[in-house]
């Protein structure tokens, strides 16, 4: 029986022997690409060559990709688990054709692959074509069934519809018909029972598609039409997982080798048995599944976040963690302890998880921890709700409150219903669904973009000369309108362009383009699948002319000054913490720098200080850069190149080196390091589990900071007399003002005992109640704990009303002694009633009761109007 890494090979083998270069595996983390997170397919890396947007290098490729379906246009998250062959990650291998063979390649290609080659039972294939769609005037792919009955009878070849057998890439751009392969695994009995033309995309787990070969061969536009691709093209994706069940004659992916050692870990860890309970078997898929995402999206870049990418993550890990918990009872972190286990497994091929092990199991164990404290509150709430539920007298709790749950602590349906079954309650199902519909329609609002069409004006492709050059002459390829919240703005495709587009962190260029009087302000520039877009709030009055393309040169200036000493701080920081640190993140604006790094622990304000000097030791040896643009990726690992992972290199790297920094780098960069002037860290934070982040500053920003802190400074100085030793004499007045609140609070302390011996002496005794009433300028405060302490040292038959002036404001106390509460006499009444005198209010509990006022004058009419009210009046 082949292992899954040698059936990999045998792809590999199979098309390198036809002709096709064999490529590594993009990134799953797709990151310099606004409409697509996650790699979802094996062609995306191909999107730039089949949009016409680069020439193809090679003609005929293939590959094994890493791919994530769980959000967009392709979303499998909420099958991962229930079935057996649905998954968030998994490898698609696949060969493309650009421009050279099409439909009958493509077709003889895969069946000599699945049938020579793998030996799979033709009897058990079953193809599907397109059935066509009249109302868009396409007929059905007779020629693609034309080629298919050179190896199957008909009876094997099926027609399909539009959702099956038309694939599209998004809501606009190539598309085409396709066919899938299918197989049917069936027992003989089955098979006798029912053909298994019969059975083709009916959900049988037995009978599952295993290959989709795309036939592009139109362009969709935004009004919906098709238009012919210029250049057709072949872009086929099989499942790895179920090609390696199939042969490995397996009934589920996870009986495989890919899944089996991380499936038995599981069950170790949990001490539960595979394949005795459905609802454990599901939880222990889910987990299977799930770490594999987790540690591959960290390992290419993307943490669990709260936005975009990172939301998509956490929910992922999120999910796995509440089928651990509610499946498979681990109440504590335990995804983490999966790690070894997937990288003994996969390690070998990915070297990439080896290598970033520790970061890993830090995030996601952090990253539980922190979720099941979130569930823990969640199910207190929910505890709470169920009572106050059947303390109504109800056994369903309302949907609204299930989506608070759902959408604020992460509680899926399914396990609030979970808790609810346990007290013999339900939750109303359409409250909930409804509440989800209302928050999908926002998020859909919010999302809306129109795209319209590209509009031609000329054919050819772009060039970048923004390396040597911030302005040029040019013209206008194509552009295009987008409307997002009611925005309207322009994508403007230029012949040559000096801007620079968004990538690596360094923020796209600004600036204008000119047309005789006209000026057209460019407000970024972004990359879309490889090509730069000029993105302007107007349109030129004459797209076809001449334009002169001149970028903001401070600005982009700043920027190189903030890229350059990205890279010193980069080396720096190594220098000082250790080869650990890894670029996690980095921003460069013309306004400072943001750069992520994994390590362990807070990065101390000594070593800031060392990792500034290193940088600012390197920029004043103002050392040139060294750039290399089209260096074979080999010779620049020799070189000692740093590469990020989970970046996407061609065969050709540019590097940037100043000095002993050399890092592969697409972006701008200062001529010699002299230019960035300075670089100060002005802050140190922790922004996930093992990832520090640093800010800093350059060049002027530096001289900004220098001057408030001077001017600061001196104020100071001024302010204490330009005392030579600032530090001590404000250390000095410190200590003094410290020990002169002591002296305060004594001399308080001793004014409030003689006046409370003095009111104790001048106390009325009135029908068998020591009455103390007064009016006192003292604190509130004191007025307070004068009572308290006469409540003390009087227990029973006492009455105290102190009105106090504090800064101008009255206040009445008043205490009274248990007896006399039980007696009926009620503070908080009284002080509510006489407070209306000082223009106030207040109140508190029947023996002590306090009211705040702004009428000094009616102070001591309040405290007679107490002693009346309480029958105590001294006559
Ligand atoms: N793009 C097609 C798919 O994803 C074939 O690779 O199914």
């Amino acid at each position: 029986m082949m292992t899954a890494n040698e059936i990999r090979e045998s792809f590999k083998n199979f098309y390198r022997s036809k002709g096709h270069e064999i490529v590594p595996s993009a990134p799953m983390v797709i990151k310099d690409d606004p409409t697509l997170m996650f790699t979802n397919a094996g062609m995306n890396q191909w999107k730039d060559i089949i949009l016409g947007n680069h020439p193809a290098k090679y003609k005929r490729v293939a590959d094994s990709q890493k791919c994530l379906r769980v959000s967009g246009k392709h979303n499998d998250l909420e099958e991962v688990g229930h079935d057996t062959y649905h998954h968030t990650m998994f490898e698609m291998l696949g060969n493309w054709s650009f421009g050279d063979y099409f439909k009958e390649g493509a077709i003889d290609f895969a069946w000599e692959y699945l049938v020579d080659v793998l030996r799979l039972d033709p009897k058990d294939l079953y193809v599907t074509v397109f059935e066509g769609s009249p109302s868009e005037g396409i007929s059905r792919d007779d020629e693609a069934a034309e080629y298919w009955a050179k190896h199957l009878p008909n009876d094997h070849i099926i027609n399909g519809n539009k959702h099956d057998n038309f694939w599209e890439m998004g809501d606009t751009g190539p598309c085409g018909p396709c066919s899938e392969i299918h197989i049917d695994e069936r027992t003989p009995e089955e098979k006798a029972l029912i053909p298994g033309n019969k059975m083709v995309n009916k959900d049988n787990p037995q009978v599952i598609e295993i290959w989709n070969i795309v036939f592009m061969q139109f362009n969709r536009k935004a009004d919906g039409s098709l238009e012919p691709l210029p250049m057709h093209v072949i872009d086929t994706g099989m499942g790895f997982e179920r090609l390696v069940r199939m042969l490995q004659g397996k009934h589920s992916n996870y009986d495989t080798d890919i899944f089996q050692p991380l499936i038995q870990a599981i069950g170790e860890l949990s001490e539960l048995k595979y394949g005795v309970d459905e609802k454990v078997d599901v939880a222990m898929r889910v987990v299977a599944d799930h770490i594999r995402t987790l540690a591959f999206s960290i390992t290419d870049g993307q943490l669990p976040g709260n936005a975009k990418g990172g939301y998509v993550i956490r929910r992922i890990l999120r999910r796995a963690i509440r089928y651990a918990y509610t499946f498979l009872n681990q109440k504590q972190a335990f995804l983490y302890k999966l790690i070894p286990t997937l990288i003994a497994n996969m390690g070998e091929a990915y070297p990439e998880l080896k290598a970033q092990e520790v970061l890993i199991e830090k995030v996601i164990k952090e990253e539980e921890e922190a979720f099941l404290r979130t569930l823990d509150t969640g199910i207190h709430l929910l505890e709470k709700t169920i009572d106050d539920t059947k303390a109504n007298g109800k056994t369903e709790i309302s949907g609204v409150d299930a989506f608070t749950l759902y959408d604020t602590f992460g509680f899926p349906l399914d396990l609030t219903e979970l808790i609810l079954r346990e007290n013999g309650m339900t939750v109303n199902e359409n409250e909930f669904n409804a509440e989800m519909e209302k928050q999908k329609q926002r998020a859909r609002n919010a999302a809306a973009i129109e795209t319209g069409d590209w509009v031609n004006i000329e054919d050819g492709q772009t060039e970048f000369i923004g390396y040597d050059n911030t302005e040029c002459l040019t013209t206008i390829l194509r552009y295009r309108q987008v409307t997002q919240k009611k925005q309207t703005l322009y994508q403007i495709v230029l012949k040559e362009t000096p801007f620079y587009a968004e990538m690596g962190g360094q923020v796209g260029d600004t600036g204008v383009l000119k047309c005789g009087d006209e000026v057209i302000e460019v407000i970024d520039t972004k990359k879309e699948n490889n090509l730069p877009i000029h993105i302007t709030k107007k349109l030129p009055t004459h797209p076809e002319a001449k334009f002169i393309a001149s970028v903001d040169k401070q600005k982009r200036e700043a920027c190189e000054a903030n890229h350059s000493c990205t890279h010193l701080l980069d080396y720096a920081l190594r220098q000082v913490l250790g080869n650990h640190v890894e670029q996690k993140g980095s921003l460069v604006s013309p306004d400072g720098l943001r750069f992520d790094f994994s390590h362990f622990q807070k990065v101390t304000d000594e070593q800031l200080r060392q990792i500034e000097h290193i940088a600012n030791a390197m920029i004043r040896k103002n050392i040139p850069l060294n750039e290399y643009r089209n260096m074979p990726i080999e010779e620049a690992k020799k070189l000692g190149a740093i590469a990020l992972f989970g970046e996407k290199y061609g065969d050709e790297v540019r590097v940037v080196k100043f000095g002993p920094s050399v890092e592969f780098c697409g972006g701008t960069h200062v001529s010699a390091t002299g230019k960035i002037g300075m670089v100060r860290v002005i802050s140190e934070s922790s922004v996930a589990a093992g990832i520090r982040r640093i800010e800093a500053i350059t060049g002027e920003k530096v001289e900004e900071l220098m001057d408030n802190i001077q001017c600061t400074l001196t104020d100071l100085k001024e302010l204490f007399n330009n005392a030579p030793d600032l530090i001590g004499t404000i250390k000095k007045y410190m200590d003094e003002n410290s020990e002169l609140k002591k002296e305060v609070e004594t001399f308080i302390k001793e004014k409030v005992a003689q006046v409370k011996e003095k009111l104790i002496s001048n106390a009325k005794d009135i029908n068998g109640v020591k009455v103390i009433s007064s009016v006192l300028p003292i604190p509130a405060a004191s007025a307070k704990d004068i009572a308290f302490q006469l409540k003390g040292q009087i227990p029973s038959n006492l009455f105290v009303v102190i009105g106090s002036i504090e800064n101008n404001r009255p206040m009445l106390t008043v205490m009274i002694s248990d007896d006399l509460v039980k007696d009926g006499l009620n503070a908080g009444q009284i002080v509510r009633e006489a407070a209306k005198l000082i223009q106030g209010g207040g109140g508190g509990q029947p023996h002590f009761a306090t009211a705040g006022g702004k009428n000094v004058d009616g102070l001591s009419v309040a405290v007679d109007k107490v002693l009346e009210l309480a029958n105590l009046s001294i006559q």
